[in-house]
């Protein structure tokens, strides 16, 4: 209500990038004052529930639904997101060194579409600034991934060692990591998403894995790749044949589309990734192929046009075990994660099913 009626006809009116910065920085700045965090828990938090829990990447999640990448690029929020509800929080693309992304104005908004189209090029403040921000959460309820990227300057042939330099600063502050080779708005950056640069890359990270838990004298932290719905059937087969040779634990799918198919509004024509409805059933059809390529035994997150609790359990019986999500909080606000974990709770009582665990991949059986 709040949101529908007050707040998302004021953000509407403000340009795109700048509403986000303020949402950013509220969600920041509001969960250091005391007792906000309680509140915000109490307007939008979810009650945790047998059905919902979720165990993944050996780590415990309250519910599936979590904060797709790209919203909290500089982990400056994840207390706030904590409290409105989230299961678990992307922050990121983080890159080595903090750079200033692409032109303004990169942030466009097809509200006839429920899409949003963005070209923002990994603006973020760099490694170490995340590392000091991520150091002074409060709130451990759910777990944080890290998504992982390259500086625009680094050509391809050295993309491993910025992402290795990310993990070198960041290995204490993620529980688990994302590698990000699916953005469409760095120059060749989707170019590693395959044969050889592929596999280079993930055999240094997962070395770096390796390597700062051998220092802790711990289990490794789990990886997980990112990637894009813009390949053939047989490039994603190879990706994913490469991501599992490389000992990946999982793989999210799926990024923004460079595709304009479904589109109306007139901010189409904008270069960038575009997100949102028009990109659900897309990236519902990877992540079925990418389950039925691992059989299964490859955990997935799907990304890409969440707007329903329906919409989330499509994903999850096509073999998701979790999915985030981000322009539909721009669309509904917080009120939505209440909204899904009620539906897909919904759900899964309709189809008789006892927890999510039991739905995923159920479309393949
Ligand atoms: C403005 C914007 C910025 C994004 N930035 C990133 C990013 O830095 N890294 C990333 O992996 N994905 C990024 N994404 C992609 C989202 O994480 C998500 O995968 C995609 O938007 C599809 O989900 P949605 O339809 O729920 O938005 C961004 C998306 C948007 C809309």
């Amino acid at each position: 209500m709040l949101y529908t009626y007050l707040l998302k006809p004021m953000f509407f009116k403000m340009d795109p990038e700048k509403a986000h910065h303020v949402v950013i920085d509220g969600l920041a700045t509001g969960s250091k004052i005391p007792g906000m965090t309680g509140l915000m828990n109490a307007m939008y938090g979810v009650s945790e529930s047998p059905e919902l829990r979720t165990e993944l990447l050996g780590l415990k999640f309250p519910h599936p639904i979590g904060l797709a990448a790209g919203l909290d690029k500089n982990g400056k929020a994840p207390d706030g997101f904590s409290s409105i509800g989230f299961g678990f929080a992307e922050v990121g693309t983080v890159t080595p060194k903090g750079q200033a992304g692409n032109d303004l104005p990169r942030l466009f908004r097809l509200p006839a579409d429920e899409a949003l189209i963005n070209r923002m090029g990994f603006n973020n403040e760099g490694a170490d600034a995340m590392a000091a921000s991520l150091s002074k959460r409060k709130i451990n309820r759910i777990p944080i991934a890290v998504n992982i990227g390259k500086n625009k300057n680094t050509p391809n042939e050295l993309a491993h060692e910025d992402y290795q330099s990310c993990i070198r600063s960041l290995y204490d502050h993620g529980d688990f990591f994302v590698v990000n080779i699916s953005s469409p708005n760095t120059q060749g950056l989707r170019d590693l998403q395959h044969g050889d640069e592929l596999r280079k890359l993930l055999v240094t990270v997962m070395d770096e894995m390796k390597a700062q838990a051998v220092a802790r004298k711990a289990i490794p932290k789990q990886v997980m790749v990112k990637i894009a719905p813009d390949m053939s059937e047989e490039q994603l087969e190879h990706t994913v044949n490469t991501i599992v040779e490389c000992g990946v634990a999982g793989i999210i799918a799926t990024n923004t589309t460079l595709s304009r198919e479904g589109l109306t509004h007139a901010n189409a024509s904008q270069a960038g990734g575009m997100s949102g409805k028009p990109l659900r059933d897309r990236s519902t059809e990877v992540i079925a192929s990418v389950y039925r390529y691992t059989g299964g035994r490859m955990p997935i997150i799907g990304s890409g046009g969440i707007f329903t609790a329906q919409d989330a359990y499509d994903k999850i019986r096509a073999g998701a075990s979790m999915v985030e999500v981000y322009t539909a909080l721009i669309y509904k606000g917080p009120g939505l994660l209440r909204e899904l974990t009620n539906g897909l709770k919904e759900c899964l009582r309709k189809d008789g099913y006892r927890n999510i665990a039991e739905a995923v991949g159920a479309d393949h059986r």
